[in-house]
């Protein structure tokens, strides 16, 4: 969600400018914005739309050596060339970029600027007015300005500042929104994160909240809001440029649900060694030990996949598993219990609802474990512990394959924690056998890709909504194929628990909706979901069923191989992955980059 990129000191500000957000793309947005300037003569350019449309508009005549850029998710006001950044003050001396919100933006204005002419309706604008009048109308440096301004601003944000009169320094701020500074040879970047600048850089430096950044060409000095120096070391991002780009790929979507048996293999790779023994790390493991309960906090298809292992952890940890949508427990905590550990599952390790849970975390003194597949991104560095979901940049705005690692790695922690314990379960679980299982059975469901489009020709193609039902571990899959199905196809689509649907919701039932049944676990389960089907097809529904090879019947549409089941879950969603697919490319939409959405929502 939203973008920054900043850069100081290099002749070939613009590029790496343009560059840098066509790399933050992934994250959402609605238009965008550059400021480039020589020393002498800044340029603002902005567009609604696209990084291309800005590329266009920017074209050759853009030139400098420093510069900051913007990728707008509209929070207050529309998205339009007004409203998008980079914003500037009243006598355009200051420009800034940010991403956040701005809570007290109306009290702000109030108190402090009236006679201000606004040309847009946002937060940010209100901002760069205020450091403005602090230089310009009450005569403060520059530092002290933007500090008084850091004082009095509530909110989320990442700021980028450039003093067009003095432009050999970015001033940087954040709180709760991700941002870093890039190290480049001679010259130094900004960025939300290091993919944007990865083509530069591999040398990355953290801000944590609450911390001001001067950036230079040839230094980087951090402060605390009271002006005291903080010593900071740089990092390595190991991240591979050659992760990034779509190959041949009409979409990066289906490249990441192709990518999914490789990732399986990887994580065998890292979380056990070649004797089969857990190689999850200790503290990791006496931490679950010490728990009497764990509370998995997530958002969207992380908190799905949190239910996707609640079985499984709770059968080979024996410890309850409870999860927690959250943008409500950030605000709503429940009782917990004595010894609770939380577990923050988090693809970007961005998310800002799921970020301020672990805050309140912190501030309780609960031990937390981040499992996310960006190393060094926000909520590793504030958790405990993380654990890596080694998957590979996820660019599309659906997530595929960061679900499928989560499950595989709480698989990992689960059997770590059942052998520590000696609990006989998981000591028979051979977890690497049966993972490698299950990436053969996800290749088994690839290879029916055109069968599969087929169907959701045949089921999707003009209705506006959709059910997915199912029992057990089935009905949390299906929570994660509507949401999936909605996100890129736009169908209204419910993931229904099987048995519930007769208590209200089979009236919706008409001719010809559509209802996709997932079936496995066993016959009992299968049997009572056939049940369902039963009933939705006598009220005139289209049932479509995905289900497990050993209880498949005759005339069922998608039949997924026979996997531990423990692992099911991962199996089972294969099919929805590639029916969202389908559904969003046979409509014609942008299947990578739904509407409205945005990949790593960092705004609570
Ligand atoms: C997934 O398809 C969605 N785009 C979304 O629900 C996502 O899973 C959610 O925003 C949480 O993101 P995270 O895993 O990066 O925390
Ligand atoms: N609140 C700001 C706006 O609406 C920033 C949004 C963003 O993070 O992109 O312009």
């Amino acid at each position: 969600m939203c973008g920054i990129v900043g850069v100081v000191g290099n002749p070939n500000a613009t590029d790496i400018l343009i560059q840098g957000l066509e790399k933050l793309e992934y994250r959402g947005y609605d238009s965008a914005g550059i400021f480039v300037t020589d020393d002498e003569n800044g340029q603002l350019v902005k567009a609604v739309g696209r990084i291309a449309d800005l590329a266009e508009k920017v074209g050759d005549k853009v030139a400098g050596t420093a510069g900051i850029g913007h990728t707008r998710w509209a929070t207050h006001g529309k998205p339009s060339e007004d409203n998008a950044h980079p914003h500037t003050s009243q006598t355009g001396r200051f420009v800034l970029v940010h991403n956040g919100v701005i809570e007290n933006y109306l009290q702000m204005k109030e108190t402090y600027l009236s006679g201000h002419q606004l040309k847009g309706q946002t937060d940010t604008e209100i901002a760069v007015h205020l450091i403005g009048k602090f230089v310009e109308e009450d005569g403060l440096t520059v530092l002290d300005a933007f500090k008084k301004a850091l004082h009095i601003i509530e909110g989320s944000y990442a700021f980028a500042l450039i003093d067009s009169e003095n432009p050999d320094t970015i001033y940087v701020a954040k709180n709760k929104s991700p941002l870093l500074i890039g190290l480049g040879q001679g010259y130094n970047m900004v960025c939300s994160d290091a993919m944007a600048m990865i083509r530069e850089t591999n040398q990355y430096m953290e801000i944590h909240d609450q911390e001001l950044v001067l950036v230079t060409k040839d230094s980087v000095e951090v402060q605390d809001y009271n002006g005291h120096t903080v010593e900071r070391e740089a990092y390595t991002a190991e991240l591979d440029l050659s992760d990034i780009g779509k190959g041949t790929y009409p979409f990066y979507m289906l490249k990441e649900i192709d990518e999914q048996p490789t990732v399986m293999r990887k994580l065998i790779n890292t979380y056990a060694d070649e004797n089969g023994k857990m190689t999850v790390d200790p503290q990791i493991v006496k931490a679950v030990q010490e728990a009497d309960r764990i509370y998995i906090l997530a958002a969207g298809t992380s908190y799905n996949a949190g239910f996707a292992s609640k079985a499984m952890l709770e059968a080979l940890t024996d410890t309850p598993v409870e999860l927690g949508v959250a943008s409500e427990w950030g605000y709503n905590m429940p009782l917990l219990s004595k010894k609770p550990l939380f577990i923050l599952l988090t693809q970007s390790g961005e998310t800002a609802d799921s970020r301020q849970v672990l805050v309140k975390a912190n501030e309780m003194g609960i031990p937390s474990l981040t499992i996310t597949n960006v190393p060094g991104s926000t909520l590793s560095r504030e958790a405990t512990y993380t654990m890596l979901l080694h998957a590979g940049p996820e660019i599309a705005v659906a997530s595929t394959k960061a679900y499928t690692a989560q499950v595989a790695a709480l698989a990992f922690l689960a059997k770590a924690v059942g052998e520590a314990n000696s609990k006989q379960e998981a000591l028979d679980f051979d977890l690497v056998h049966e993972l490698s299982i299950v990436a053969q059975a996800i290749e088994a469901t690839l290879s029916e890709k055109d069968l599969i489009a087929e169907k959701v020709q045949q089921l999707l193609s003009t209705t506006r909504n959709a059910f997915y039902i199912g029992r057990g571990i089935d009905y949390y899959v299906t929570m994660e194929a509507a949401l999936k199905l909605k996100e890129i196809s736009y169908i209204q689509c419910e993931g229904f628990a099987a048995g519930e649907l007769k208590h209200g919701t089979i009236s919706l039932i008409e001719d010809n909706t559509p209802v996709i049944a997932l079936i496995s676990t066993n016959e009992k389960i299968a049997a009572h979901t056939r049940g369902n089907i039963a009933e939705v097809v006598s009220r005139g529904a289209n049932a479509l069923v995905v289900v497990e090879e050993d209880l498949a019947r005759e005339g069922d549409d998608i039949i997924v191989n026979k996997v531990h089941p423990f692992l099911t879950t991962i199996a089972m969603v294969i099919p929805t992955q590639l029916i969202a697919y389908y559904a969003s490319l046979q409509r014609g939409l942008d299947v990578d980059k739904p509407r409205n959405l945005a990949k790593a929502v960092t705004v609570e």
